[in-house]
């Protein structure tokens, strides 16, 4: 896209946000729904364009730790933690206790006396942040659906009611961020994501707990990522209607797509939402998908495939 083109397209969003609209902007995970997190008719749009529950707390996108420490009750020792991860451009969001007469909308938090705070390093998203303030934004998919990747997904996502959408090209990371709670004694991860496990472990030179499945980020419902058909993880045999997702060199010749050929989990990562929107549009009676290790982003990409596997 040229670059006049871009600067339209990034202050028509700027415009829409600032009064009181929402759009969709991209992030280096996925594209975010966004709006003016101070806003509540504004917030209120997104709840209601994504059909999400109104239990489902928002993330408060920011362009600095100043400007979370406007909120959110950060200690020393999470400040270090946050400039960490948010210095190497790593996509980590933080759960932290919200500050008294703090001016985030109370939807957008659904009512918690937490918040969950992310420094995206996608330029746009920050450009848009510097100009309008705090941004909420979930993925910009439809509730329970394939979260998006490019503009065309979100399209896609929302049909005739697509919002409008800044593109910034496909998003590079590909899944979203990883969630850290660290609103309690003990640091624990609430959604594994584009950090991984061993970034986190090199940081705190021992392994955090992750939360189970009785839930404390409410969004981690079992069923999301759906592409609209049974979905089958290490699946043995292939029936027609099926289709494979392959993954890595030992991929059946007879795989629609693979995620990565050489069996690079970033290159997973990177095509995994993509790949589903494009097998989904193929109207398969199942999707299969081949084994994908669990280290590294393979933690995140097996997490996200399950839940596409989910029933409930
Ligand atoms: O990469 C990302 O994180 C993307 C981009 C757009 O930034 N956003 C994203 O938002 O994935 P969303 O809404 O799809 O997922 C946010 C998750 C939900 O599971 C929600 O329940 C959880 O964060 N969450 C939000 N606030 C929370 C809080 N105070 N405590 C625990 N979990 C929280
Ligand atoms: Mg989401």
């Amino acid at each position: 896209m040229s670059q006049n083109k871009k600067v339209t397209q990034i202050n028509k969003a700027v415009h829409i946000l600032s009064s009181g609209g929402i759009c969709a902007i991209p992030t280096e995970t996925v594209y975010g729904l966004a709006a003016d997190a101070t806003n509540s008719d504004a917030v209120a749009k997104i709840y209601a364009l994504k059909n999400r529950p109104t239990f489902n707390p928002l993330i408060v996108h920011v362009s600095s730790i100043d400007q979370a420490i406007e909120f959110a009750q950060i200690s020393t020792d999470h400040q270090t933690i946050c400039s960490y991860f948010w210095d190497k451009n790593l996509p980590l969001t933080v759960v932290m206790p919200l500050r008294d007469n703090h001016k985030i909308s109370p939807l957008a938090t659904a009512g918690l006396n937490t918040i969950a705070v992310r420094k995206p390093s996608h330029p746009i998203a920050l450009d848009i942040i510097n100009r309008v303030g705090l941004i909420a934004a979930p993925s910009a998919n439809q509730s329970k659906h394939i979260s998006p990747t490019s503009a065309d997904h979100v399209r896609k996502s929302f049909g005739d009611n697509a919002p409008y959408i800044v593109d910034g090209g496909p998003c590079t990371v590909g899944l979203e961020s990883t969630i850290l709670d660290l609103s309690s004694a003990k640091p624990c991860v609430l959604r594994a994501g584009g950090v991984t496990t061993e970034d986190l472990d090199t940081y705190f030179k021992m392994p955090l707990s992750i939360a189970s499945e009785t839930i404390k980020a409410p969004g981690m419902m079992k069923k999301h990522y759906s592409p609209g058909c049974p979905v089958i993880l290490n699946a043995k045999t292939i029936k027609p209607g099926d289709i494979l997702l392959g993954f890595g060199p030992n991929t059946p010749e007879c795989a629609t797509l693979n995620l990565s050929p050489t069996g690079n989990l970033t290159e997973a990562a990177t095509n995994l939402f993509d790949a589903l929107y494009k097998l989904e549009a193929m109207k398969p009676n199942r999707i299969l998908i081949s084994p994908i290790p669990m280290i590294g982003l393979g933690i995140a990409i097996n997490d996200r495939i399950s839940r596409a596997a989910s029933h409930d």
